[in-house]
């Protein structure tokens, strides 16, 4: 019986704008979408049949409910595979934090199986299935730095000329992405940030004039509506007035830097000021850095 062993990245969101809410009850986005290099890793053993799951997350449902079984049945569905399946899941993306990390587990067991079973489909028809999962699977089958456009499903893959690092803060805080989205048609912003300005800084390389440009809709709200989330974010900006983004709907924000250093000198000035203010609910701070498809 053959065996895969693949690395699911986590991503974060340079820009997200809603631009309007479509009829199928979603919003239309026009997002940058980036791979970093903290991820998961699933192991795949083929075995007769039926699909099972294990995983050392302690919260993780390993029923139908999880993404990655339901990835592994549309394609044994779509494909009639006869082989059964054993997943096991390394979790190390936080759940919950606007990171992806469901939508990236669902779209490395996409392109696993489609290896580990030699099905030849391609990154297009992947995508394809992918959005049938989750609206941000489509993006995860490319990886890299996208922009991403509708509801999700539309992704443009973009080739960038700078390597940013990251400073990311994991806080404690679960926030359901469709409890952001429904609160969003009161704080709409307008239309006055433009996509093709980050594009253009990234693609010059310059990543000082590129966080100039970083951009989120979905941060007002959720900062509005956590308020731990917003203590966690004025330290951050306190500590960095420049560079700072919530991810997705949150709760992870980010930092923007321009090298290891960088990161490294910005964590101590964390470290230093949360011993000071006793600050107990900040959260994990990780480095980690952009990672190409
Ligand atoms: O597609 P997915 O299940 O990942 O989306 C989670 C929730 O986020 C949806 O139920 C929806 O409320 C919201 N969403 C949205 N517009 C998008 C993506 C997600 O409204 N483009």
């Amino acid at each position: 019986m053959q065996g895969l062993t693949v690395r699911s990245p986590a991503k974060i969101n340079l820009f997200l704008n809603v631009t309007g809410k479509r009829p199928d009850g979603y919003h239309e986005l026009e997002s940058i979408f980036q791979t970093v290099s903290l991820s998961d890793t699933i192991e795949f053993k083929e075995t007769r049949r039926g699909i099972s799951i294990a995983t050392d997350h302690p919260n993780l449902l390993t029923d139908r409910s999880n993404l990655i079984y339901q990835a592994a049945d549309l394609i044994k569905r779509t494909y009639r595979v006869k082989q059964g399946l054993r997943m096991f899941l390394h979790k190390r993306i936080p759940i919950g934090g606007g990171l992806g990390g469901g939508s990236s587990n669902a779209a490395a067991t996409l392109k696993a199986l489609n290896q580990l079973w030699h099905l030849g489909i391609s990154l297009d028809e992947l995508a394809r299935l992918g959005a049938q999962l989750g609206s941000d699977v489509p993006f995860f089958i490319y990886g890299g730095t996208a922009l991403v456009k509708g509801r999700g499903e539309i992704v443009f893959p973009l080739q960038i000329n700078c390597q940013p690092h990251y400073l990311l803060v994991c806080p404690d805080i679960l926030v359901p992405t469709k409890n952001i989205y429904q609160n969003l048609k009161k704080y709409l912003t307008k239309p006055s940030y433009y996509v093709s300005e980050i594009i253009n800084e990234l693609i010059r390389g310059d990543i000082n004039k590129t966080r100039g440009f970083l951009h989120n809709s979905l941060e007002p709200i959720a900062l509005r509506l956590y308020p731990k989330l917003k203590s966690v974010y004025k330290q951050l900006k306190e500590a960095s007035p420049e560079g700072v983004l919530l991810s997705g709907s949150g709760s992870s924000i980010f930092v923007m830097c321009s090298s290891k250093k960088e990161v490294k000198q910005l964590a101590n000035r964390l470290h230093s000021n949360l011993l000071k203010s006793k600050e107990k609910s900040f959260g994990k701070i990780l480095s980690i850095k952009y990672i190409p498809a």
